[in-house]
């Protein structure tokens, strides 16, 4: 074994997976455990650590996953040669935990969970039909949980008045905990900014970063409302294309005075790659060159099935020029309006002042329900539920286009979690449109292309669907298939 291996240990503190995976990649990014290094077969590297050895192959299958590691048949695993040596030292003895989503998770039936807690609504308007991308399964939604805190907070006079501008403080402190335990983030909660969903913080970080014809960068296709907010600004907007459904990291290299990036690392909107280690890597030393933000929007990270989320890209090195953003939106519901942002300590001041003007305080009512229902460890349980749930679903929808429609229209692989994209020929908008009149919202691939009067637009924007199953049920996925049978030729 390597002798560094040997510096590992493990205690009780944290669940034993988390613990070996937070070890095995700090190694890697310290360059301790240099490129090529043969690892330790599972069942050697189990004995020695006295875990079981489906712990280390779940933590081995995980880095791999990332692209800590690469797998060569019947040799076993080695350190990716893609991850250069000089960007490893980075890395520092940041107290990281990153909580293994998948611990305590026993199991959870997704239909059993789907308690049907909310009355359903015949009346739900357009933005809320099955399939409207984004849209979570609010029937699984744990009402009765919910509206027992609100119960408890609404006559707190305290919490009737004006509030701190950057957000109720226990909400604050909930989420750094969160996102350090859950999504590797480096932060403490004077950096936790609370908005008015990821949208608002979209907003605030493009007034306050942004001056006249600056260079921005946007992944094409792209997540629309991002789209939105850069139009607005007298900016030069650049349209980076992926590549294997993730940003293309290799094209930044031309844009050397760029001021902002906004990308979707973990789970590009919409076509759902995943950024490796060696991709992310190259972001963050793209962005220190040229002196650039990178705007991490992480949506919905808490929503992948293949493996555990990949830890954000903001969480690489303690100086990353990362904003990250999060929001309720599909782990509670939309309607709560509350998103979240991480800044550097430097950004927090100007990023404040500008709320203050555009927003004033985030609904403090609200933030105390969301700020107990997260200490009290029910939306760490929620999620958990939601993912089987939502996995199950995916696995539905899947197998019944494969089943009826694998001759005309392509799955994109990776996009999951709470939308899935198929690819055809045809021309994408009419058929958005036939759905909706079957009471069905989707949206058409095509339009998270950006237009022809970008820069840089060297692309074909491509036919397809967005389709948000987490919305749907399994009668409404076996409907939407049969019109989609019907209308594709
Ligand atoms: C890529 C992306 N970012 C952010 C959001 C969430 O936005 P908000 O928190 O404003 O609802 C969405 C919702 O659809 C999204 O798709």
């Amino acid at each position: 074994m390597q002798p560094v291996l040997k510096s590992v240990s493990l205690d009780k503190s944290q669940p034993l997976q988390q613990q070996l995976y937070v070890a095995l990649t700090r190694l890697i990014l310290e360059a301790q455990l240099e490129a090529g290094v043969h690892m330790p077969s599972s069942r050697r590297l189990a004995e020695d650590m006295q875990v079981s050895r489906n712990t280390v192959v779940a933590v081995y299958e995980q880095m791999k996953a990332e692209g800590f590691l690469v797998a060569e048949p019947g040799r076993g695993f080695f350190v990716s040669p893609s991850i250069r040596s000089e960007e490893r030292r980075s890395w520092s003895a940041h107290n990281q935990s990153i909580v293994s989503c998948e611990a305590g998770q026993k199991g959870a039936d997704g239909k059993q969970t789907a308690k049907k807690s909310l009355r359903a609504s015949a009346s739900l308007n357009e933005g809320n039909l099955p399939f409207t991308p984004g849209l979570p399964d609010l029937q699984a939604f744990p009402i009765k949980q919910w509206n027992r805190i609100a119960h408890h907070h609404e006559s707190r006079l305290s919490l009737l008045g004006y509030d701190n501008i950057q957000g109720y403080t226990p909400l604050c402190e909930a989420i750094a905990d969160y996102v350090r335990t859950s999504r590797g983030v480096r932060c403490n909660a004077d950096q936790v900014i609370i908005t008015c969903g990821a949208q608002q913080a979209l907003a605030l970080m493009c007034d306050v970063l942004l001056d006249a014809k600056d260079e921005v960068l946007i992944e094409n296709p792209g997540y629309r409302g991002a789209k939105r907010v850069l139009q607005r600004h007298d900016i030069q907007l650049h349209a980076v294309p992926l590549h294997n459904n993730v940003l293309n990291v290799d094209a930044l290299a031309k844009f050397s005075k760029a001021k902002l990036v906004y990308c979707t690392p973990t789970h590009q909107y919409p076509m759902g790659g995943s950024l490796n280690i060696a991709e992310r890597l190259q972001l963050v030393r793209w962005a220190k060159a040229a002196g650039a933000w990178v705007l991490e929007d992480d949506y919905d990270s808490e929503f992948q099935f293949a493996s555990r989320p990949f830890a954000a890209v903001q969480g690489l090195m303690d100086d990353a020029p990362v904003v990250y953003i999060g929001s309720f939106s599909k782990t509670l519901m939309p309607a709560l309006r509350m998103g979240y942002m991480i800044v550097p300590s430097q950004l927090v001041e100007p990023v404040l002042r500008r709320k203050h003007i555009v927003s004033g305080e985030s609904p403090t009512l609200a933030q105390a329900v969301v700020a107990e229902f997260m200490q009290t460890g029910q939306f760490n349980r929620h999620v958990r539920r939601m993912r089987q749930l939502y996995k199950s679903k995916w696995q539905y929808m899947v197998n019944a286009i494969e089943t009826r429609l694998s001759d005309r229209l392509n799955i994109v692989a990776e996009s999951a979690g709470m939308h899935l994209v198929v690819t055809f020929a045809q021309d994408d908008m009419p058929l958005v449109q036939h759905l909706k009149k079957q009471g069905f919202g989707s949206a058409s691939l095509s339009d998270h292309f950006v237009s022809e009067n970008i820069q840089e637009n060297q692309f074909s924007k491509q036919n397809g669907l967005v389709l948000g199953f987490a919305s749907a049920s399994e009668k409404q996925i076996d409907q939407c298939v049969a019109v989609l049978d019907a209308v594709l030729n």
